[in-house]
């Protein structure tokens, strides 16, 4: 594995409300890593109102998502659109087909398991709008979750309500198929806001009593779920009382830390450069949107993931065949519903459930490159 394949990382760009300038920041992202040489994929996932290729300045009919979700094509490669930068490529929403806007469960695998496949030194992921179950599995796929608001009340409460669903879907499908803690999730996940418990020390304290053998995977999400919180449209380095009040509701509601990685500043002209947002980067570089964009970046990649030598990619065909395998397994190796956890989770991060399964000593070829 040479070092440009380890580090390979996925951003994802959410924050629940419309306009708050996920699509900007996504294109910002992209052209800043691309400009110091990483390979970088945009991929456009805000299914239903695709507008990355029109930021990007990109005219008339391209490959797009709808070629893959029809079955054109056979990989998310063939659909990569060149940009006017060599090191960034596009992968189109633009092209609506019924359907596209909310696929269905299979096929939202299909395409979170081939985004993961790609070529690429950083992916980097544009959502849409609002709380579906689609769009909190795209942002749950990525390493970096960002999440991006105005300093408005709406766009904040918006912005609570997407990390929350994030946050309830990732317990809610990590321990969905465990029958007693799943339905306590579940029951708790259905409580209004003023009764919900359903923070991380709640969820810790709660598995350590009914399932002790799944802790280890609590600790995980706990390791794993760090938003990080962008502000548009303030200035650098001020902190507005409403991020405050986010970050504060996210710990005593939640339990979470939303860790505020900093702002962009409010910047007229990005109006008068909708038709191509590189250009206005470039006309920013040296100068605040541009500095906060790289300021960013840092603080994100600074928190950089414990590489691994693991493989880290698997083809369908390799996933059904380590399903089929811990299948195989013998049951005194773990509990019935620890097994079915793994499986669960194999199509999230086949490499955590390989490590769990090499802590108990089982080994198997298709762990390695
Ligand atoms: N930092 C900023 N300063 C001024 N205008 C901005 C800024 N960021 C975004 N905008 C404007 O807000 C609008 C919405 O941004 P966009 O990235 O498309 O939002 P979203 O993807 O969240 O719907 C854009 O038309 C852009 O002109
Ligand atoms: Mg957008």
């Amino acid at each position: 594995m040479t070092e440009k394949e380890r580090k390979k990382q996925i951003i994802a760009v959410g924050g629940g409300k419309g306009g708050v300038g996920k699509s900007v920041l996504s294109i910002a992202l992209g052209v800043a890593l691309s400009k110091k040489g990483e390979r970088v994929i945009l991929v456009d996932l805000d299914l239903g109102a695709a507008n990355l290729h029109t930021y990007l300045g990109i005219m008339g009919h391209t490959p797009s998502l709808a070629d893959f979700v029809l079955k054109r094509v056979s990989s998310l490669q063939e659909i990569l659109v060149p940009t006017d930068l060599n090191n960034l490529h596009l992968i189109s929403g633009a092209e609506f087909v019924p359907g596209m806007a909310n696929p269905a469960h299979w096929m939202k695998l299909k395409i979170i398991r081939h985004i993961k496949a790609l070529d690429a030194d950083y992916i980097i992921i544009d959502l849409g709008a609002g709380v579906h179950f689609n769009i909190l599995d795209f942002f749950g796929m990525a390493n970096w979750g960002i999440v991006i608001t105005a300093p408005e009340p709406g766009a904040v409460m918006n912005a609570y309500g997407f990390i929350k669903a994030s946050f309830h879907r990732r317990l809610q499908q990590i321990f969905r198929k465990e029958p007693t803690i799943g339905r306590i999730i579940e029951e708790e996940a259905k409580k209004g806001e003023k009764q919900s418990r359903l923070t991380l020390q709640w969820l810790k304290d709660t598995v350590k009593r009914v399932t002790p053998e799944l802790y280890p995977i609590v600790h995980e999400i706990e390791e794993d779920f760090r938003p990080a919180l962008v502000i548009n449209r303030v200035p650098a380095g001020q902190t507005h009382i409403l991020v405050t009040n986010l970050i504060n509701l996210c710990k005593e509601k939640l339990g979470v830390e939303l860790e505020h990685v900093g702002n962009l500043p409010d910047v007229r002209e990005i109006s008068s450069y909708l038709l191509n947002i590189p250009r206005f980067l470039d006309s920013q570089v040296g100068r605040p949107y541009f500095n906060a964009v790289e300021r960013l970046l840092q603080r994100i990649l600074k928190r950089d993931m414990a590489v691994t030598e693991r493989k880290v990619e698997y083809t369908d065909e390799e996933i059904e065949e380590l399903i089929r395998f811990i299948d195989g397994l013998d049951g005194s190796l773990f509990h019935e519903t620890s097994r079915n956890a793994l499986k669960l989770r194999l199509y999230f991060k086949p490499h955590q459930v390989i490590d769990f399964l090499e802590s108990k000593g089982v080994s198997h070829r298709l762990f390695y490159q």
